[in-house]
């Protein structure tokens, strides 16, 4: 049984001992472990059933304890840890030598990142272990933001879930591959491309990441169950009607309060705010709350399309990616 747990110092003793914890960030809770301890870390790809391939990142306490981990530190690497960390910002850099193989993937690069969330964060100083951590979801489904996600994902194994509230961001973070000659976002996130090209002072290359090379680059990734589209307002009055005429009962999420009350709508997720962040925060925790057997599909009201959304669009694209097809 996956249990709750408020103790740093057994937390520390369990990812010791190479066991995982499932910890508090401030964007999606990790499934942690000893990035030092090969075992440990077979453990999370076995129980996120994540193939080998897909690398992981790798939580670190300070920016000091992340140069040991890439084999030279450029400037623009500096320069973003100091802008960006502890945050909810991932580089990707040229690995150290010591950077086990199963953490890369086999790769020559790894993903570093410092995170701000303070549970964590106190985890990380006492336990004195860099802790390897994907999102805490099984391969290819939502990432979970409150510790009760975690629970209900891993509800028959024996993993402790460290409870650190819900997570603040919502949506993974930004990652940024400096391994390159131009630096390119792999991921969008809370970090968003204008202000990392502040920091760096040039621009972003535009170039696509290869799908391999990044589990959520895969289309069909934070997948809700249910079917789940995304649609401008004139097509989403006339989907709910069609719902409703079909006896589908629709779970929705939405901005605008008149959608509410139309006939056919089973359970809604209100967005409080037309603002990224709020979507970003709120997203997740919406397609898990609708994705039960009451809902037959999910509807969501189409975000701007606009500079700062980038994120959500792009865990929109994948949330929606498996629904193939037509209108049932
Ligand atoms: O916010 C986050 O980043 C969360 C929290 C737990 O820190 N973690 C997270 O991990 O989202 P995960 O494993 O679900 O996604 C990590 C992404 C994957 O798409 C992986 O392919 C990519 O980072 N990644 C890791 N190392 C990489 C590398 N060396 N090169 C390219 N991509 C890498
Ligand atoms: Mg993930």
């Amino acid at each position: 049984m996956a249990y709750l747990l408020n103790d740093l110092d057994h937390a520390c003793h369990l990812l010791r001992q190479g066991a995982l914890v499932a910890v508090p960030t401030e964007t999606v809770y990790g499934l942690a472990g000893d990035a030092n301890n090969p075992e440990a870390v077979r453990r999370i790809f076995a129980l996120k059933g994540r193939p080998a391939e897909h690398p992981l990142i790798v939580h670190l306490a300070s920016t000091e304890v992340a140069h040991r981990w890439a084999r030279h530190w450029p400037e623009e690497a500096e320069r973003l840890a100091q802008a960006f960390w502890p945050g909810p910002m991932t580089l990707i850099l040229p690995k150290a030598e010591h950077v086990l193989d199963v953490v890369t993937g086999g790769q020559d690069t790894v993903g570093l990142r410092v995170p701000a969330h303070p549970l964590l964060r106190e985890l990380l100083e006492r336990c004195q272990r860099a802790l390897a951590a994907p999102s805490a979801n099984r391969f290819g489904r939502v990432s979970p933001t409150t510790a009760a996600h975690v629970l209900a994902e891993f509800a028959a194994e024996d993993l402790a879930v460290l409870d650190g509230g819900s997570c603040p961001v919502g949506v993974e973070s930004t990652i940024i591959d400096l391994s390159t000659t131009r630096p390119r976002i792999l991921r969008p996130g809370r970090i968003r491309a204008v202000e990392i090209e502040r920091v760096l002072g040039r621009s972003l290359s535009e170039e696509r990441a290869d799908a391999p090379r990044v589990a959520g680059a895969l289309a069909s990734h934070y997948a809700p169950e249910r079917p789940c589209w995304v649609l401008d307002r004139q097509e989403l009055l006339a989907r709910i009607e069609a719902a409703h005429a079909q006896r589908r009962s629709v779970g929705l999420i939405h901005v605008d309060p008149e959608l509410n009350g139309m006939p056919g709508i089973a359970a809604t997720c209100p967005i409080p705010f037309q603002q990224p962040e709020v979507w970003e925060e709120r997203l997740y925790a919406s397609l898990r709350e609708l994705d039960h057997p009451g809902i037959d599909l999910i509807l969501i009201e189409a975000p701007p399309r606009l500079p700062g959304w980038e994120a959500v669009q792009d865990r929109l694209q994948r949330a929606t990616a498996a629904t193939r097809g037509d209108w049932p």
